[in-house]
C-alpha cells in the first residue's frame, strides 16, 4: 500500500515510524515533512494546507490511504475532498471537525448533552461580554472561538486583563476571525489528562491515557506552547475516571453528534481536567496530539494500520489495540525564543549519539536538511521519547539522550514527568 501522510511535525514523524513498520504498507510520502520523516519516507513539497495539489498528488500517484496530522487541513475540509474524488482518508469531515474549530459549536453540544466542562457563555458582542465580566470571580478563561493555534485561550486574573484580552479578540481581530466571537468561562483547578479515541463513526477504541505540558518553562510557568513534553501512562488516570468518561463523556458526545447527522471518523482527542469532582472537558481536538503521539506510538504494539482502516470502516469494535506496559517520557526540544518569534537555521548535532541508545527514538519537528546538515527550521524542533521499565527509568533515558543533542539556543524543560515520580 501507499500511504500519504499530511503534516511535518514531530506528530507526523511518529505516524510515519510506526505506519512504516506495518507489513501491508510498499511506500510512505509525508508532506511537508521534515528531515526525520527523509530518512524513512519520501517528503513531498507541499504545504499541509494546499488542499488542492494534496488532491492532485494523491490521485496521481495512487496513494491508498491519506493520514492527516494537523487541525487546519480537517477544518478546511480536506476528508470531504479526498471522499469526493474517491480517496480513501483518515480524519473527520470539516462538520465534524468543528468540535475542534469551533468552541462555541463544541460547548453547545456539551451543554445540550450535559457533558462536565466548565461554566461558560458565549458573547458576539465585546459590550455584552465585558458587562458579564463585571459580575464574575476571577480567574476566569477566555477562548477565541476558532483555531488560533494553541493560543487563542487566555486566563485572565483579574478586570483589567479580561477587558484587554476582550478588546483584542473581538475589537482588533488578534486572531482574526477566530476571536471574533469568545467563550468565558469559570476557571478549573486540577491537573491535565490528554484521552485519544479512534471513532468510527458508532463505537471507538481508547489509547493509553498521556500527560502533556503546556507552559513553556519548568514549574508550569511562563506562556502556553504546543505542548513541552508528554509521559504516558498518565498519573492521575484511573479505572473510576476511566468510566467516568466513558459514559458522561464519550457516549453522550457520539450521541450528540448523530443528532446533529454527525458520524465522527478519525482521532478524537478530549483534552481533560481532573478536577476533585472527576474528568472535565477542557477541548476538544480532532486529531492526534503533539506531542503525545510521540509518547503513545512507541507503546503500541498492535500494527496501526488495520486500526486506521477500521475506524474508516466502521469496525474498530472488531478490534482491541495491544500495549506495551513500558511507560514513555518525551522531551521536546526548542528553539530560542519559542513559543514567541524564534531563530531558525541552526545546525543540530548528536543526534545519532542519542538515537543509538536501546529504547530511545529521536522524531524530528522543525528541522531540515540543509548542506548534509540537519538544521532547525520551527519552534519545537525535536521531541526525543524514551521507553523504560518505569516513568523514572524512561525519564533518566530520555534526558541521557537529550544531553547529547546540541544546537545554538536550545531548550528544554527538565521537568518533564517530573510529577509522576515525586507524587
Ligand atoms: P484549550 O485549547 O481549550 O485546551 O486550552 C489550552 C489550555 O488552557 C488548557 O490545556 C489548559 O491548560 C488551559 N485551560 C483551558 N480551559 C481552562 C479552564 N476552564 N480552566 C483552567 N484552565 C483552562
Ligand atoms: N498536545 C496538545 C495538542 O496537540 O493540542
Amino acid at each position: 500500500m501507499k500511504i500519504l501522510v499530511i503534516g511535518g511535525g514531530g506528530r507526523e514523524h511518529a505516524l510515519v515510524w510506526k505506519l512504516k513498520q506495518s507489513p501491508a504498507v510498499d511506500r510512505i510520502f509525508c508532506a511537508p515533512g521534515n528531515a526525520g520523516t527523509a530518512v524513512i519516507a519520501e517528503n513531498v513539497a507541499l504545504a499541509a494546507s494546499d488542499l488542492p495539489q494534496l488532491r492532485a498528488f494523491a490521485k496521481q500517484n495512487d496513494v491508498d490511504l491519506t493520514v492527516v496530522g494537523p487541525d487546519d487541513p480537517l477544518a478546511m475540509g480536506i476528508v470531504d475532498l479526498f471522499s469526493a474524488n474517491k480517496l480513501r482518508v483518515f480524519g473527520p469531515t470539516k462538520s465534524a471537525a468543528r468540535l475542534e474549530s469551533s468552541k462555541i459549536f463544541a460547548k453547545e453540544l456539551m451543554r445540550v448533552q450535559k457533558i462536565p466542562t466548565a461554566q461558560a457563555s458565549t458573547f458576539s458582542d465585546s459590550k455584552e461580554a465585558l458587562r458579564y465580566c463585571e459580575q464574575l470571580k476571577f480567574p476566569v478563561v477566555i477562548k477565541a472561538d476558532g483555531l488560533a493555534l494553541g493560543k487563542g485561550v487566555i486566563i485572565a486574573p483579574n478586570i483589567a486583563t479580561a477587558r484587554s484580552t476582550i478588546e483584542a479578540m473581538m475589537n482588533e481581530a488578534r486572531f482574526g476571525e477566530a476571536g471574533r466571537r469568545i467563550v468565558i468561562e469559570e476557571f478549573l483547578r486540577g491537573t491535565e489528562c490528554s484521552l485519544h479515541a479512534l471513532v468510527d463513526g458508532k463505537n471507538y477504541r481508547l489509547l493509553e491515557s498521556a500527560r502533556d505540558h503546556k507552559r513553556v518553562f519548568d514549574g508550569d510557568s511562563g506562556p502556553n506552547t504546543g505542548g513541552m513534553g508528554a509521559f504516558s501512562p498518565a498519573n492521575n488516570w484511573n479505572a473510576r475516571l476511566q468510566s467516568q468518561f466513558e459514559n458522561e463523556i464519550m457516549r453522550p458526545l457520539l450521541r450528540g453528534l448523530a443528532k446533529e447527522r454527525i458520524a465522527y471518523r478519525g482521532l478524537l482527542y478530549p483534552g481533560l481536567m481532573i478536577t476533585s469532582d472527576g474528568a472535565r472537558v477542557l477541548e476538544f481536538n480532532c486529531r492526534f496530539g503533539d506531542p503525545e503521539t510521540q509518547a503513545l506510538l512507541p507503546r503500541m504494539k498492535s500494527d496501526l494500520l488495520p486500526l486506521l482502516g477500521a475506524a474508516i470502516d466502521g469496525k474498530i469494535d472488531s478490534y482491541t489495540i495491544d500495549w506495551d506496559k513500558r511507560a514513555t517520557v518525551t522531551v521536546v526540544l526548542a528553539s530560542a525564543g519559542y513559543p514567541g518569534k524564534y531563530e531558525t537555521g541552526k545546525a543540530i548535532s548528536g543526534l545519532d549519539d542519542a538515537a543509538k541508545l536501546e529504547g530511545i527514538q529521536v522524531f524530528h519537528a522543525g528541522t531540515k536538511n540543509a548542506n548534509n546538515q540537519v538544521i532547525t527550521a520551527g519552534g519545537r524542533v525535536l521531541a526525543v521519547s524514551a521507553l523504560g521499565p518505569t516513568i523514572m527509568a524512561a525519564r533518566t533515558l530520555a534526558y541521557d539522550a537529550v544531553s547529547r543533542i546540541q544546537f545554538d539556543g536550545c531548550h528544554y524543560r527538565r521537568d518533564i514527568a517530573l510529577s509522576a515520580v515525586t507524587s
